[in-house]
C-alpha cells in the first residue's frame, strides 16, 4: 500500500508524516506501508524526506502531479489554503489522481465548509469536497474545527490576539487532535476494504465551544501566566488592523481572516461533534491543557 502525502511541509503535514513514519514499517499484519511525499520544492525537503520517495507535486500541473501519484493508492489532499485559485488547483489534483488510478482520497477541510456562509473559502472547502462526491474515488472528507495552534499565531508582538466582538463561539481544537486522527484514518484505509471510511465526512471539534475572549483566558489559565491579551474588533477594524500590520500580506488572506470575523460572530462556526471520539477514543485537549502541555516551556 502506498499513501501520498500532499502538504507535507505544512506544519499539520509534518505532524502526519511523523505519526505515519511510526507506523510505516509491517506492522500489526498489515501490509507495509510506503509514503510518498508531494511538494513543490523538492529540493527543500531532503531533512524531512530522509528514507521517502520525494515527488514533485503542483496541484496546477495536472500531468506532473498524475505522473507523482501513479503506483499510489491514497493521497491525502491538503488544501492550498493560501491560493486564491484553490478550487481549481483542487480540481486538478483530483482529476490528476484519478487519472493515476489513485483509489482512496482524504481530503483535509473546514468545519465552515457549507453553501450558506459568510466564509468564502468555507464555499471553497465545499465546492472541492463535491468534486471528490462526483469523482468515482472513494473518498473520506475531514473537516476540522479552528485550530487553537492557530489562534496563537494571531497574536501580535505585544501578545494581543484580535477576535470578533460578540458572543460567538468556537470549538476550538489542537493541530494535534487533527494529524493524530488523519494517521489513524489513513492507517485504517491503509489496511483494507476503505477502513470503513469511504464516503465519509467527519467533523472534529474540540470539547468546549468558546469565545475567542475565553479560549484566551484558557491559554493564560494553561500557561500560568498572562502572556496573551484578546482585543475585540468589527470585521472592518480587525481589516484595517491587519492591512496596516502585515502590508506585506496578500488582501486575500487578510479577507480571509476577516470573513473568519464575521462567521465567528454570527455563530457560524459554532458547531459540536463525536467524531473526535469515534475515531480517537478520547474527546480532545482543551484550550486550557494544549497550553500547559505545548506552550508553557516555551
Ligand atoms: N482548521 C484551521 O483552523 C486551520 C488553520 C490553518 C491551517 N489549517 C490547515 O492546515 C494545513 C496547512 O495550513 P498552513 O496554514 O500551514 O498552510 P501553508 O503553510 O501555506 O502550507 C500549505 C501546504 O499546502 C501545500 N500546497 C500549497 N499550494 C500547493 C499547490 N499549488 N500544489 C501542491 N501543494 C500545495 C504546500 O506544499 P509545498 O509548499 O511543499 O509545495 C504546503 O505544504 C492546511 O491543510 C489547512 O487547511 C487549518
Amino acid at each position: 500500500m502506498r499513501i501520498a502525502l500532499g502538504g507535507v511541509t505544512s506544519s499539520m503535514g509534518t505532524e502526519i508524516l511523523a505519526g505515519l513514519s511510526e507506523l510505516s514499517q509491517p506492522h500489526g499484519g498489515a501490509e507495509q506501508l510506503h509514503l510518498r511525499l508531494l511538494t513543490r520544492h523538492p529540493e527543500a525537503l531532503p531533512a524531512l524526506a530522509e528514507g521517502y520517495e520525494v515527488a514533485s507535486g503542483n496541484y496546477s500541473d495536472s500531468a506532473a502531479m498524475e505522473q507523482s501519484l501513479r503506483d499510489c493508492d491514497v493521497f491525502l489532499l491538503a488544501p492550498a489554503v493560501r491560493d486564491p485559485q484553490r478550487v481549481e488547483l483542487h480540481r486538478n489534483a483530483i482529476r490528476a489522481a484519478r487519472e493515476a488510478g489513485v483509489q482512496h482520497i482524504v481530503y483535509l477541510s473546514f468545519l465552515g465548509a457549507k453553501e450558506d456562509t459568510l466564509l468564502g473559502y468555507g464555499k471553497d472547502h465545499l465546492a472541492t469536497e463535491e468534486e471528490l462526491r462526483h469523482s468515482g474515488m472513494d473518498f473520506t472528507i475531514i473537516r476540522a474545527a479552528f485550530l487553537m495552534d492557530y489562534l496563537v499565531q494571531l497574536r501580535d508582538e505585544r501578545g494581543i490576539i484580535c477576535g470578533p466582538k460578540g458572543t460567538g463561539t468556537c470549538p476550538f481544537i489542537a493541530q494535534r487532535d487533527v494529524s493524530d486522527t488523519v494517521v489513524g484514518v489513513l492507517i485504517d484505509i491503509a489496511a483494507g476494504g476503505g477502513g470503513g471510511h469511504s464516503g465519509k465526512t467527519y467533523i472534529l471539534t474540540g470539547p468546549e465551544d468558546l469565545t475567542v475572549a475565553d479560549a484566551v483566558s484558557a491559554l493564560n489559565r494553561g500557561i500560568g501566566e498572562a502572556r496573551y491579551s484578546y482585543r475585540g474588533l468589527t470585521r472592518e477594524e480587525a481589516m484595517q488592523l491587519l492591512q496596516k500590520q502585515r502590508p506585506n500580506t496578500h488582501r486575500e488572506l487578510i479577507e480571509q481572516a476577516t470573513e473568519t470575523f464575521a462567521a465567528v460572530e454570527a455563530g457560524e462556526l459554532s458547531v459540536t461533534s463525536k467524531d473526535l471520539r469515534k475515531l480517537l477514543g478520547y474527546d480532545g485537549l482543551t484550550v486550557e491543557q494544549w497550553a500547559k502541555f505545548v506552550l508553557q516551556s516555551n
